[in-house]
């Protein structure tokens, strides 16, 4: 069970020092929006870089972006160790995921709540990690769709015995993270519930410990 927080409810303007609050954390979740695929607008690939020099936390790259083919293997180029892109907006999903790959990074493919696994199934040989969104992409905060519930147990039984994680992102918080797992996920992204948090890192500890029960 892996916990990677997003810093999208975190301090912006402090991000190493908010990084360094969770030292028990398995990644660092990075939103990057344009105001195009979604309507919010966060951050780059200059911040990312940025990012790169002061943690040693793997970084776990979530674009909500149109073009991730043009934009998403700059990312790894970064040294992100992980890159997701959306497949509704990638032109060339195979190409793309080879191409993070072959740059050294984890390729990741992400699904909309909408967005039914079964036609993305033959991807599933090309990635490293599925990431189903249990909210709308675009903000944090937002209430954890249970209708993406049976979506996460389609998608764990496609990928079987192959070593892809499966990854929820969106309204995951001590109330929820248990019907994730039981249902298939292992890796999970908790944005306000961590970052609202006095003590971020007890969350992600306890978040681990819930989800593993
Ligand atoms: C939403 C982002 C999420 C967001 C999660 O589009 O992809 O990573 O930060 O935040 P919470 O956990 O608050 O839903
Ligand atoms: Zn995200």
């Amino acid at each position: 069970m892996r916990i990677t927080p997003s810093i999208l409810n975190a301090d912006l303007a402090n991000l190493a020092s908010e990084i360094s609050r969770i030292p028990d954390a398995d990644a660092v979740h990075i939103d990057v929006m344009d105001n195009s695929f979604v309507p919010n607008l966060t951050l780059g690939l200059p911040v990312v870089e940025s990012i790169r020099r002061h943690t040693d936390h793997m970084l776990d790259i979530h674009l909500m972006i149109t073009d991730p083919d043009r934009w998403a293997p700059a990312y790894a180029e970064a040294g992100a160790e992980s890159v997701t892109f959306h497949v509704e907006a990638a032109h060339a999903p195979v190409r793309l995921a080879r191409e993070i790959r072959r740059l050294g990074a984890r390729a990741s493919m992400a699904l909309s709540p909408a967005t039914p696994i079964e036609v993305f199934e033959s991807l599933l040989g090309e990635v490293d990690m599925v990431l189903l969104m249990t909210v709308e992409p675009g903000f944090g905060g937002q209430a954890f769709l249970d209708m993406v519930l049976p979506k996460i147990r389609a998608t764990r039984r496609l990928i079987g015995d192959r070593d892809i994680w499966l990854q929820v992102d969106g309204g995951v918080s001590a109330e929820t993270i248990a019907r994730c797992a039981e249902a298939g996920a292992d890796t999970f992204v908790a944005g306000s519930a961590v970052y609202r948090a006095a003590d971020p890192n007890a969350i992600v500890t306890m978040l681990r410990e819930t989800a593993q029960a």
